[in-house]
């Protein structure tokens, strides 16, 4: 298990600049950080030129070693917002190690005002960044910042991106010479777009040296302030002599990308559609969204109170990094809602009910941050929740609930979306490059790219009929609150959860069922529900009242989730099912193989499916991971992360196993 990493700890000189404990190295110049970035970064990466000659609807990719303050990330969307066209875009990736806390990061960038409008954006955004990669989304979405947070050498490797311009600003190289090794240039140079460029304060010989046998061609340039030469450079290609880093697999490699009109369909308009909605329509697609009901998030995304609760494991699983990226896209995006109607950061408490349970939380509080989850005994959980508790547990302080139709709300309403509903999409037809959507005879919409969002249902459509999802019935118990029940002050766990009122209503959920067809709830299950808020608080069941309710009368909601066999959601572009299995079928014989034979994508088509019970968790991102298959963007996950989620897993699968 690997040490968790803590927060920058930092002094601050009396000119109120931070300065790195760890590092012993300043964060910026002494004389003036903003005239050396700009200096060293931005101008030496002809930034401002190259912002200004981006074509309509364009972007640029910039990959920084460091991002400390993020006062090169300011700066760098300050020269973007002053040159580029309306319509482009910048993403920019930075790694780092030790992230300033958030309040420090606002100490920090409050020594420049000017650049304040774009700090304050950044600074509403930066909430749960831990471990991985998080993606936050800005100035509604013209411009992404993927962070991937933990050591360079360990990060980096995991990205997928081309980068157009690289930062490097790791500390003097003196100070720390691990972010100037020939290894972590080698993934500068594997990363990098054919003639990127590149820049650094330092001009130190082995650091230039290095570059140039990685691929890069450096040239020392005068300095600034105290520094008498920097370093500018660009990439001319991999080195000849050095062997080159394996292709994707091509069932996983990048489909080539849509040209032409950017206008997309979505099918289905729960947490999956309307998250794909929202990651398109950011990027200027034109996106109609089609949903069979009178309204969005009517079926799994529509109950009144979802948890975000962050399901863990202490081994660093696929699973379990998915979880902790997705849940800090989530929680970002809440912030544009409405806490207390929308949503809240009540935090969640999962009980130690039995010693097993109790067992893993340890192993999760040694290998997660004390902001992300920790340990509470029985009077530090009841001090918490505000009620009566047998055990102690795991708190999540930046958890909480989510009225999902609200998130689901947020993401329908950008103005590039437009909503159909009432709209049962039967039968998917390819006509001149166009997806067609269509009910009997009725031709629904039509579009040259299609997302499959309607979670289970997408199995209707011959396409994606081979994507093993299971439905698993699942039902919500609602209960009124009391003046007794207002004391709860937390959302609170064991084998159920019961979420603080919202709206005068307490949500307690949730049944499993495996078998049932029929969504209408029953009084069982609501007992079921009942005998879980039991083993959560006796004393909550008495504050509730709840041996005067009539079990008949209780309300709520049943749906269904949509699972997959490995728990990961399906996203990601969808291929030919026979032509797959015939242009790999050698894999059969020996699964080290890789055909040099490209993947028959069915072109334009996608799918975003197999939330499973975290939805919440993983949707909003996912949204994010289509978008980036689809635009050929950094992608917001490890590799490893976005290949565990990818349609074509289970073909892969299929065929290995000879099924
Ligand atoms: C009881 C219960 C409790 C849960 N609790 C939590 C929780 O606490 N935390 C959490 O994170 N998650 C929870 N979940 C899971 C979460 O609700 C789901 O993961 C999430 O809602 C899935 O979103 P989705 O968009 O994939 O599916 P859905 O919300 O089911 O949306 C699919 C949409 O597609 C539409 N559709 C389907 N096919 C078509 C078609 N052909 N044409 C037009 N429209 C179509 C459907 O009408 C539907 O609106 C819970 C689920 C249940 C059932
Ligand atoms: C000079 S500061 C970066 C300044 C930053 N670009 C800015 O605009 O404020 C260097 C940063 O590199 C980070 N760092 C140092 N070693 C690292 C490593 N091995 N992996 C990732 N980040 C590292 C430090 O924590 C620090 O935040």
């Amino acid at each position: 298990m690997k040490p968790v990493l803590p927060h920058a700890q930092l002094d601050w000189d009396d000119q109120g600049r931070p300065y790195s404990r760890v590092f012993d190295d300043v964060y910026f110049s002494d004389k003036s950080g903003l005239d050396e970035t700009r200096y060293v970064f931005i101008e030496q990466n002809r930034l401002a030129e190259r912002f200004a000659a981006l074509p309509e609807g364009g972007r640029l990719v910039i990959g920084e070693t460091g991002f400390g303050t993020g006062l090169n990330f300011l700066c760098a969307w300050q020269v973007f917002e002053q040159h580029a066209a309306a319509d482009a875009l910048l993403h920019f990736v930075s790694v780092e190690k030790y992230p300033l806390s958030p309040a420090d990061l606002q100490r920090a960038l409050a020594l420049w005002p000017e650049l304040k409008v774009f700090a304050d954006q950044l600074l509403e955004q930066y909430v749960a960044i831990h471990q991985g990669f998080q993606r936050l989304t800005l100035d509604h979405g013209r411009v992404t910042l993927t962070l991937l947070i933990g050591d360079a050498l360990e990060q980096l490797p995991q990205l997928d991106a081309r980068i157009d311009a690289w930062f490097l600003d790791g500390f003097a190289p003196a100070k720390n010479p691990d972010m100037w090794t020939a290894e972590l240039f080698a993934e500068l140079a594997r990363l990098a777009a054919p003639g990127a460029s590149i820049s650094t304060f330092t001009s130190t010989g082995w650091v230039r040296r290095l570059l140039n046998a990685a691929g890069f061609k450096m040239k020392r340039t005068p300095g600034i302030g105290h520094k008498w030469e920097i370093l500018r450079g660009e990439f001319l290609g991999w080195p000849h002599d050095v062997p080159a880093p394996a292709p994707d697999k091509p069932w996983f490699a990048r489909p080539a990308p849509p040209s032409g009109e950017r206008r997309a369909l979505v099918i289905g308009a729960g947490l999956a559609g309307c998250a794909s909605a929202a990651s398109l329509a950011a990027r200027g697609w034109q996106v109609t969204l089609l949903e069979r009901h009178d309204d969005i998030a009517r079926e799994a995304s529509g109950n009144p109170q979802g948890v975000l609760y962050l399901k863990l494991s202490a081994h660093g699983t696929t699973l379990s990094q998915m979880i902790v990226s997705g849940f800090g896209y989530t929680r970002r995006q809440l912030e544009h809602l409405q806490r207390g109607r929308d949503w809240d950061d009540c935090g969640v408490l999962q009980l130690a009910f039995n010693a097993k349970e109790a067992e893993r939380q340890a192993q999760l509080a040694a290998a997660f941050a004390p902001d992300l989850l920790h340990l509470l005994d029985q009077s530090g959980a009841q001090a918490v929740a505000g009620i009566g508790l047998a055990h102690g547990g795991l708190f999540y302080p930046q958890g909480g609930w989510v009225h999902p139709p609200a998130l689901c709300q947020w993401q329908a309403g950008h103005p590039q979306v437009q909503l159909l509903t009432h709209c049962d999409a039967l039968e998917l037809r390819k006509v001149e490059g166009q997806w067609q959507a269509w009910n009997g005879e009725q031709l629904l919409a039509c579009a040259p790219v299609v997302v499959l969002a309607g979670a289970a249902e997408i199995r209707r459509f011959p396409e994606s009929a081979g994507l093993p999802l299971k439905r698993i019935r699942g039902q919500i118990t609602r209960l009124a609150q009391t003046p007794q029940s207002q004391a709860l002050s937390t959302v609170v766990c064991a084998e159920g959860y019961v979420a603080p009122a919202r709206l005068g209503e307490h949500t307690l959920g949730a049944s499993f069922d495996f078998n049932s067809d029929d969504l209408t709830p029953t009084t069982a299950e609501h007992l079921g529900n009942l005998a879980m808020l039991d083993e959560i608080s006796h004393d909550l069941v008495e504050r509730l009242e709840i041996d005067r309710l009539d079990p008949e009368s209780l309300q709520g909601r049943a749906a269904f989730r949509c699972t997959s066999p490995d728990y990961l959601p399906i996203v990601g572009p969808l291929a030919d099912t026979q032509a797959f299995a015939q242009a790999y079928a050698a894999l059969g014989k020996d699964a080290r193989q890789v055909p040099d034979v490209e993947c028959p994508w069915l072109d334009g088509l996608y799918v975003n499916s197999g939330h499973g019970s975290r939805g919440l968790i993983t949707a909003p991102l996912s949204g994010e991971l289509l978008a980036a298959w689809l635009d050929n963007e950094p992608l917001p996950l490890p590799r490893s992360v976005a290949e565990a989620c990818h349609p074509n897993r289970f073909a892969l699968r299929r065929l290995i196993r000879g099924k």
